[in-house]
């Protein structure tokens, strides 16, 4: 049968699909966690294949490596049901290159399905993960547009896509374009929390903090909840703050909303450590909050995350030197180091990011600023490959600035705050980083 935007399913049953399609919904606005309403969907229409795919795709979509087993055992359980048309094959045999760390083999694959079905927004969302994941600017502007003139307003989850190109334009620097994508977006579905995302990102791009804050105040019903985005949103909320000097309300929602429990998932994870760290760069005191944020990264790296994937790395690492955790930063240098041997994708950022941004972090741990601001400095063109957006990138320019500045390099702390006061020219961080990088 076809579902609701005329994509094949290899399964008869209007009932089970309606239920996807309500899982689907929560899957492109990061609203929810999809994978409860999935478990229950496939205890109830065993031979429904889409169900263990669609859980496979939801995981893929992550950073995680410790969930390969269970992506490979969904995708297994899909293939034994069997009848698979071309487009389950096609989403499994992206899935498989995600399993096999293989992640720009793992773009393609999802190219050719959505070659043949530009209506399938499980695979446009999964393939915009893969561009995210990768850093892939282009792609996560171009894998939208290559889909966009198959779509109208009349194809339900057309909000939705409207709010992948909005991120996908933003993350291209189209600011202008991006923020009238996404405000229509979330005209269309209020609770895309990924539309409100990118119009995010667009404001915090261009340095209007005072208008995020406002963005953000008002729209707090379609954001804040569920477990999907909000604590990445509130994470922005703060880097308004952050521009407003309002230190004590950040550490306010940072204890009431980011910071991580004993489950925290590296995404959240990397959000709490890179707020800490950004507040650590200003001198705020943080008091004791490294320490649950460092116990989970130490929990996450034993259990596989660590060397796997370079943008957690980055945020391992300056979690255990902002506690002193020296023999951890060592231990995750080794995994990385490991990781770098592998010829896949995730081999590849190792050698190129993680290895070097570990090691960077490790100067900056032993107080050798220079050679910290020597490696981020010969690494920064390639930083991109590691995935994550600008607006999380921008830990690493702001410590290069404040490695500058302690290490008194003065006039390398000067040229690099030049860039950031020229960019956001009406932003009050720029303008003080700058006064701190002159008195260096
Ligand atoms: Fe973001």
């Amino acid at each position: 049968m076809l579902d609701v935007r005329g994509v094949p399913v290899s399964y008869d049953n209007a009932e089970a699909l309606e239920r996807y399609e309500a899982a689907l919904k929560k899957l492109h606005q990061f609203s929810y966690d999809p994978t409860p309403d999935l478990e229950d969907i496939m205890a109830e229409y065993p031979d429904f294949a889409m169900a263990p795919i669609f859980y496979a795709a939801a995981i893929a979509g992550g950073s995680a490596g410790r969930y390969d087993p269970d992506m490979q055992s969904l995708i297994s359980q899909a293939e034994k049901i069997g009848g698979l048309n071309d487009r389950e094959q096609g989403l499994i045999a992206a899935i498989q290159r995600r399993v096999a760390h293989d992640w720009r083999g793992a773009q393609l694959a999802v190219d050719s399905v959505l070659a043949e079905y530009p209506h399938d927004t499980l695979a446009l969302h999964l393939g915009h993960q893969f561009d995210f994941l990768l850093g892939d600017a282009l792609n996560l502007r171009g894998r939208v547009e290559r889909a966009l003139p198959y779509w109208d307003e009349h194809i339900p989850n057309y909000a939705n896509v409207l709010g992948m190109h909005a991120f996908g334009l933003e993350e291209c620097n189209m600011f202008e374009h991006a923020e009238a994508v996404g405000k229509e977006a979330c005209e269309r579905d209020a609770d895309d929390g990924w539309a409100h995302h990118a119009v995010g990102h667009v404001i915090e791009m261009v340095g209007r903090h005072e208008d995020g804050i406002r963005w953000y105040g008002t729209r707090k019903e379609h954001w804040a909840t569920g477990d999907g985005l909000s604590i990445h949103n509130w994470w922005h909320f703060c880097i308004y703050l952050m521009e407003a000097e309002n230190y004590p309300r950040i550490l306010e929602v940072y204890d009431d909303y980011i910071t991580p429990d004993e489950s925290a998932d590296p995404e959240s994870l990397a959000d709490s450590t890179s707020l800490l760290w950004r507040l650590m760069l200003h001198d705020v005191d943080v008091g004791g909050r490294w320490e649950a944020n460092a116990t989970r990264w130490r929990q996450l790296v034993a259990e596989g995350e660590g060397g796997f994937y370079g943008f957690n790395d980055l945020h391992a690492a300056m979690s255990f030197a902002a506690m002193g955790w020296v023999d951890d930063l060592s231990d995750l240098e080794d995994k990385a180091l490991k990781q770098a041997q592998q010829s896949h994708t995730l081999g590849q950022i190792a050698r190129e990011v993680s290895v070097p941004v570990v090691q960077a972090i490790r100067a900056w741990h032993a107080e050798n600023y220079e050679s910290c601001l020597d490696i981020l400095s010969a690494v920064r063109p390639l930083l991109v490959r590691f995935g994550g957006s600008n607006a999380q990138r921008d830990v690493v320019d702001q410590t290069m600035l404040v490695a500058a500045i302690r290490g008194r390099l003065g006039k390398r702390a000067v040229l690099l705050a030049n860039e950031r006061i020229v960019r956001k020219p009406a932003g009050p961080l720029a303008l003080r980083l700058s006064e701190r990088a002159h008195a260096a």
